[in-house]
């Protein structure tokens, strides 16, 4: 039998359930449902897993805070925000994980065992600054002088509020003893750390040397507990990056889970933003060194959506929820704004007057109104029956070029997780159709002798067909294009396109025969349907 090929493999992180969902957690889960789709899409088998991060002291202490027990507190969030935002953003996770489950909690154990079995962990003592937003001790030279209500004391880079000291008794990975083989991972897989600015840091960050690193708590007693001294419990962060192997079988003895991490184990892609870089980049790859565990291909970090110059935060009360913006504009917007206007691995921000501005000039008047039309066009010389078209001339050989240039463009740019690139490059297409139809004018050929007859209806094999069949072929190219990152427009083109009877589904379609023109046979119904981006006037927003 041949080796099954191996899936896909893609995260985002696990968030916190401090709070309820803004743009920025949908970002990344944006960013992560776009580069998934786009692997199914080329047929491939694929695991997008996304979840949440519910042990540690920040949620422990929201939950005291709102008079509830954590699990009480992690139960709600969890049911009434961070798994509805997955349809309001319209992602399609294939799990969802919560580190308060038994099958990730079980697992973490036996790995913590497995490790203190090997030597790995070792009983000590720590003093220093801890961030209970990061959920990190801080090394005195990256705290800030806080100003104004935190005049006098030492507050975090990230979130501005004071550190605590924190003096403990604890258990330690020996994680110093990998610096040296981390630095020659990102030597020789640079690939690991992306994009370079992210690998840039982690190497100068490593190279200073690590330090061992604290991994239980005794103080309060929210966490998975030490297997082998349940007076402490695990730090959060060594239990939430577990999550990425317990969730694909790490550790189980099912049978069918054992052979899920097989195929699925190491994972492709961890995408992350850049606050939680080291942790991915530093920490998880010497965890999994010292399991002996195969490493991920590739962290990537991704910038921050600024707000005020400033990274939009739940602690900082910056937070945007995804659904003011979608309630107005909708989820294929949401999504093609993020992916489109921000280049993946840079900062960026979002603005009400820039997001209607593209909404409508690009997504209602760029693409939306070039489906319409072309459909309405068929609709009135054709009777809504795709025509056969004629013999193609260089402007149709050249719109066929865009198209192939397009796929193969965007294809590289997925490959580099450069989203931007990506749909810039599937745009290229659905400008240069525009130009297409600007300059054949299918609405003035209609007029010209043998094109129609005396009722209007159009002919086979001229010009005008040749015109609207080859629109048609660049509309259904696009639905396939789309799918990944507009896929509720790309199923109402597949539909308006008549498609699926002769090609079967949206999804079943190939990505690299997406650029092929001369698919959609003769005789194809046409409709033109509701808008696909039905324009907002300006006051809308
Ligand atoms: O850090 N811009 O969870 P978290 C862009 N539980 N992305 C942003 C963002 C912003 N302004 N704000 C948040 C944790 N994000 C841990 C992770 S993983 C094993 C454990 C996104 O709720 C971005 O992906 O603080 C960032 O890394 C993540 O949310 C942090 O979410
Ligand atoms: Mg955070």
């Amino acid at each position: 039998m041949p080796e099954a090929q191996k899936t896909f493999y893609l995260t985002t992180p696990i968030y916190y359930v401090n709070d309820a969902p803004h743009i920025g957690h949908a970002y990344t889960t944006v960013a992560a449902d776009v580069v998934t789709r786009w692997h199914r899409q080329r047929q491939e088998d694929v695991w997008f897993l996304t979840g949440t991060d519910e042990h540690g002291e920040k949620v422990l202490r929201t939950a005291e805070a709102n008079g509830v027990s954590p699990q009480d507190w992690a139960d709600r969030l969890v049911e009434t925000a961070w798994k509805p935002v997955l349809q309001t953003l319209d992602v399609r996770n294939d799990d969802f994980i919560r580190t308060t489950q038994e099958r990730h909690e079980t697992a973490v154990q036996a790995f913590l065992t497995d490790l203190y079995d090997k030597g790995g962990i070792y009983e000590g003592s720590y003093e220093g600054p801890y961030c209970v937003g990061c959920e990190e001790y801080k090394l005195p030279g990256e705290l800030l002088d806080g100003t104004g209500e935190f005049e006098g004391l030492k507050v975090c880079a990230i979130h501005g509020t004071p550190v605590e000291m924190l003096s403990e008794q604890n258990y330690f990975f020996r994680m110093s003893e990998y610096a040296d083989r981390l630095l020659a991972l990102y030597e020789e897989h640079p690939e690991f750390v992306q994009p370079a600015s992210a690998r840039n840091e982690v190497v100068s960050f490593v190279r200073q040397g690590l330090q061992d690193l604290s991994i239980s708590r005794s103080t309060f007693d929210w966490g998975v507990p030490i297997p082998w001294d349940t007076s402490h419990v695990l730090y959060v962060w060594f239990d939430a990056l577990l999550n990425y192997a317990t969730a694909v079988g790490l550790d189980s003895a099912d049978p069918e889970r054992k052979e899920q991490f097989a195929r699925t184990w190491p994972a492709d892609v961890h995408l992350v933003g850049k606050d939680i870089l080291r942790f991915h980049a530093v920490i998880w790859p010497a965890m999994l060194m010292a399991a002996g565990l195969p490493l991920p291909k590739t962290v990537f970090a991704h910038g921050w959506l600024l707000v005020g110059g400033e990274k939009m935060s739940k602690s900082k009360l910056t937070g945007i929820a995804p659904s003011d913006i979608i309630d107005t504009f909708g989820s294929d917007a949401f999504r093609y704004y993020f992916m489109r206007t921000i280049a993946f691995g840079g900062d960026g921000s979002f603005s009400w007057e820039d997001m209607t501005a593209r909404y409508n000039g690009e997504l209602a008047n760029g693409f939306g109104n070039l489906a319409s039309r072309t459909a309405a066009m068929i609709g009135k010389y054709f009777g809504g029956t795709l025509p056969t078209p004629g013999e193609p001339t260089e402007a149709e050989t050249a719109l066929a070029r865009v198209a192939t240039q397009a796929v193969a463009d965007a294809e590289a740019a997925i490959d580099r997780l450069a989203i931007h690139d990506a749909v810039s490059a599937v745009w290229t297409l659905v400008d240069a159709t525009n130009g297409y139809l600007a300059d054949t004018q299918p609405w003035k050929l209609a007029k010209e002798p043998g094109e129609t007859d005396e009722s209007g209806a159009g002919a086979d094999g001229g010009r005008l067909a040749t015109s609207l069949v080859t629109a048609t072929e660049a509309l259904r190219s696009l639905a396939v294009l789309l799918n990944p990152i507009t896929p509720k427009a790309a199923a109402g083109l597949w539909e308006l396109l008549g498609a699926e009877a002769s090609l079967g589904t949206l999804d079943a379609q190939q990505l690299d025969g997406a650029a092929t023109f001369g698919v959609l046979p003769a005789g194809t119904t046409v409709t033109k349907g509701a808008a696909l981006f039905p324009r907002l006037d300006d006051t809308t927003a």
